[in-house]
């Protein structure tokens, strides 16, 4: 039965063809709005991503008294000013930090606000308040920052930072940047050197970043360290474009017959582009070309066009991080793929904006393919002839990327589907079905 509230995805008409620029780089966009909050001075930012988790960040640091003057563009894009606290750190917010889905606003922000001595109730939606912080918190407190409860795991927490933070080496057990992010962040305002070893490399954008802003930092494969204390002074940024975004399209040109899409100034950043080594190894027409540097951030341009015949891959654990995000629509392309693709090293899955695992494999049982997890891997049976069945309704359980995913499936196959509380694409890409639709031939 499909549900009358849910999202009608009808079969594209023709093929996806033409030109397309993508929003703002999600991860670049965060880093850019705090980074400029914690300087000293005023930068200046353009092509910041216009989109619910951006948002979060920057109400939260309009909570903290950072002067922010960022403004709707003819592009969709955010641009203008933030001048930051500087020396002179935030204010005491009145209430507590709601971060809504963002879990980079909430982690990162425990990282930014460890040496100030004022006390902070972070909080967020009822999916961020099931995310594990723990992974956060117990490095912090080891460079002396105190939480309430000291042992909790899931927001709201309330955070006592501490102006003399110890610098500390510390091997995080799973690899995510956005712990890695508050650790460094953190260790901005410690005496010595900070270090975050990682047992896989996660997104660099950090590394790339603190730089820009004044901070000695060094970096490598699986290592990152920061030398403190040190006042960030303010630093210009223009964000290119979000692979991840670009990801949806580029696997709708693949998967739909005729069509040949080309996305312009996107992050080619190797540590966000695993999906197009892996889509290569599926045997998908799929290039990527750079064409130049935004601060140290590489950007170009990635085609894509239809691929007859696609063949399942193995993704290796060490390089799961560089696909972390595009599994939804990997899984979709997967799908369509003669064999099995196997995501090996794919546990942290689970704890994204919902269990990603769980819902790929219910999803794709619902038309009919065999998607199982063994271990900490997930496994997909691709078929080539895929014929998707009549009145499915996909659920997203309020997550952007799989929302997206199901769509680029119905949208790309010869049948309607629903998708159920599709509307959060918001979080990541508000104009997504607009590129689609500017896309077709
Ligand atoms: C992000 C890191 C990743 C990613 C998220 C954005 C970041 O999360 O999934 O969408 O900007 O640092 P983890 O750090 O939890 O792996």
């Amino acid at each position: 039965m499909s549900d009358q509230s849910a999202f009608q995805v009808k079969p594209l008409a023709s093929p996806l063809k033409g030109e397309v620029r993508v929003p703002g780089d999600k991860s670049i966009s965060h880093r850019a709005v705090l980074f400029a909050s914690m300087a000293e001075g005023t930068s200046k930012l353009s092509g910041v991503l216009d989109s619910d988790d951006v948002r979060s960040s920057i109400k939260a640091m309009q909570q903290l008294g950072v002067d922010v003057d960022l403004t709707e563009q003819a592009d969709g894009s955010l641009a203008g000013t933030i001048t930051g606290w500087g020396g002179g750190g935030p204010i005491q917010p009145d209430e507590p930090i709601d971060c809504g889905n963002s879990g980079t606003t909430a982690r990162l922000l425990m990282g930014m606000l460890a040496p100030w001595e004022i006390e902070v109730t972070i909080t967020g939606d009822d999916s961020l308040k099931r995310r594990p912080m723990r992974r956060n918190t117990a490095p912090l407190m080891k460079m002396g920052v105190q939480f309430k409860p000291d042992e909790a795991d899931h927001l709201p927490i309330t955070e006592m930072g501490n102006p003399n933070l110890r610098a500390i080496t510390y091997d995080a057990p799973m690899a995510s940047a956005q712990l890695k992010t508050a650790v460094l962040m953190a260790g901005v305002y410690a005496k010595g050197t900070t270090t975050l070893n990682e047992p896989a490399p996660s997104r660099n954008h950090t590394e790339l970043m603190l730089p820009e802003f004044g901070v000695p930092t060094t970096a490598g494969t699986r290592v990152a360290s920061v030398s403190g204390p040190v006042i960030m002074h303010a630093s210009d940024v223009n964000v290119p474009g979000d692979p991840s975004s670009a990801a949806f399209l580029l696997a709708a040109a693949i998967l739909k017959r005729g069509s040949s899409v080309c996305v312009k100034d996107v992050s080619l950043n190797p540590a966000r582009i695993g999906f197009v080594r892996t889509l290569e190894r599926m045997g998908a027409n799929i290039e990527d070309v750079r064409d130049g540097y935004e601060g140290k951030e590489p950007y170009g341009t990635i085609k894509a066009s239809f691929t007859e015949r696609l063949h399942g891959c193995e993704i290796p654990a060490q390089h799961f991080a560089s696909i972390l995000d595009e599994v939804p629509i990997l899984s979709v392309v997967a799908a369509h793929a003669k064999g099995v693709t196997v995501f090996k090293g794919a546990a942290e899955l689970r704890v994204k904006e919902t269990d990603r695992m769980q819902a790929v494999i219910d999803g794709l049982e619902l038309i009919g393919i065999d998607a199982w997890e063994e271990g900490d891997n997930l496994y997909i049976e691709g078929d080539p002839d895929l014929q998707v069945p009549q009145g499915v309704t996909f659920q997203t359980h309020g997550d952007h990327r799989l929302a997206m995913a199901w769509m680029v499936l119905g949208l790309c196959s010869g049948t309607p589907v629903s998708v159920e509380g599709a509307d959060c694409m918001s979080v990541s890409y508000p104009g997504f079905l607009d590129d689609i639709k500017s896309l077709e031939a």
